[in-house]
C-alpha cells in the first residue's frame, strides 16, 4: 500500500447517511484506503450491515434530531474513537412540484433533514474536532444548489448547505478543521436507477451534461475522499462540483446545446 492508498492511516471517518448510495460507496472506498469507518443512518439495519462488512461501527440515528446526533457523537467517540473525518451524506428528496402543490410538511421535513441535520452533525462533530485541533468535514450539496430547478424545498436546502459550509470553514479554520462540500450531479445510485427504470424522470439526466452521461457513485466518492484526506490539506470552504459537466452544458441551451462528438454525427473538430 502506498501513502496515496492509505489516506486514513487508521483514523476514524464517520459517514452519516452511509447506509446506501453515495455514502455507502464513500464508506467502502475510505475503508479500502485505511480509514476506520463508522456509519450512521436513519436505517439502522443498513448502517450496521455496511459497517459490519467493513469491520467498522454502525448505528441508527436520525440526523434531524439534536438529541440523537449528540448521543451518537458521545457514543461513537467513546466506543470507536475520536472522529477525524466527517461526511454528511444523509438527505431526503422531493418530487417536482409547483409551490401551490408542495405540502408544507414536505418543505419543513426537507429543510429539517437536509439543512438542520447537516448543521447538527457539523456542530456536534466539528466542535469536538476544533477542541482537539484537527479534523476534516465534507458536506454534500447538489447541482440543485447551483441553478434553478422545480424542487423548491430540496434546492433551497442544498444551497443553504453550501453556504453553511463557507461559514463553518471560517469558524474552525484556525482550530485546524477544514470544511468543504461536494455537489454531485445526477448520480447512478440504486435510488436513481429505480426512478430511471420506472420512468419518473422526464428525460435521461445524462443527456444534459457536457460528458453526455450520468455520474457514477465512485466518482463522487473519490472527490469526497480527496477532500477529507490530507491531500487536500490547504483546501477549505470549497464546493467541488462533480456533475459530468451539467453546469457547463446548461448555458449552451440557447445555442442548441453542447455539440455531439464527430463519431456521433457532430461537426468535425479538424
Ligand atoms: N444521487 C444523486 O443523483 C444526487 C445528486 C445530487 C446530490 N445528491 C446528494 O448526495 C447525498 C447522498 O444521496 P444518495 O443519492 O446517495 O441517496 P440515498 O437515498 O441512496 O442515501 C441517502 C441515505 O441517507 C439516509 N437518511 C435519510 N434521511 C436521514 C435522516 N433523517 N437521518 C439519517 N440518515 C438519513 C437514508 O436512509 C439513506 O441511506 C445526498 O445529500 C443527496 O442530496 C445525490
Amino acid at each position: 500500500m502506498t501513502t496515496a492508498d492509505n489516506t486514513g492511516a487508521g483514523r476514524v471517518v464517520l459517514i452519516i447517511g452511509g447506509g446506501s448510495g453515495i455514502g455507502e460507496t464513500t464508506g467502502r472506498l475510505m475503508g479500502a484506503r485505511g480509514w476506520r469507518v463508522a456509519i450512521a443512518d436513519q436505517d439502522g439495519a443498513a448502517a450496521e450491515r455496511v459497517a459490519a462488512s467493513l469491520g467498522g461501527y454502525g448505528l441508527g440515528m436520525d440526523v434531524a434530531v439534536e438529541t440523537e446526533v449528540e448521543r451518537a457523537a458521545a457514543t461513537i467517540e467513546d466506543e470507536f474513537g475520536a472522529v477525524h473525518g466527517l461526511v454528511v451524506a444523509a438527505a431526503i428528496f422531493q418530487d417536482v412540484m409547483p409551490p401551490d402543490k408542495l405540502p408544507m410538511a414536505v418543505w419543513d421535513r426537507t429543510l429539517q433533514v437536509n439543512l438542520t441535520g447537516t448543521y447538527l452533525a457539523n456542530r456536534a462533530f466539528g466542535s469536538r474536532m476544533a477542541k482537539r485541533g484537527a479534523g476534516s468535514i465534507v458536506n454534500i450539496a447538489s447541482i440543485a444548489a447551483l441553478g434553478s430547478m422545480p424542487v423548491h424545498a430540496y434546492g433551497t436546502s442544498k444551497a443553504a448547505v453550501a453556504h453553511l459550509t463557507l461559514n463553518l470553514a471560517g469558524e474552525w479554520g484556525r482550530a485546524g478543521v477544514r470544511v468543504n462540500c461536494v455537489s454531485p450531479g445526477s448520480t447512478l445510485v440504486p435510488r436513481v436507477e429505480e426512478r430511471l427504470k420506472s420512468g419518473r424522470y422526464a428525460a435521461d439526466p445524462g443527456t444534459f451534461t457536457a460528458l453526455g452521461r450520468i455520474v457514477r457513485p465512485n466518482e463522487v466518492a473519490e472527490a469526497i475522499e480527496f477532500l477529507v484526506s490530507d491531500r487536500a490539506s490547504a483546501i477549505t470552504g470549497v464546493n467541488l462540483v462533480v456533475d459530468a459537466g451539467w453546469h457547463v452544458a446548461g448555458t449552451w441551451a440557447q445555442h442548441g446545446g453542447v455539440r455531439p462528438a464527430p463519431s456521433q454525427g457532430g461537426p468535425s473538430r479538424a
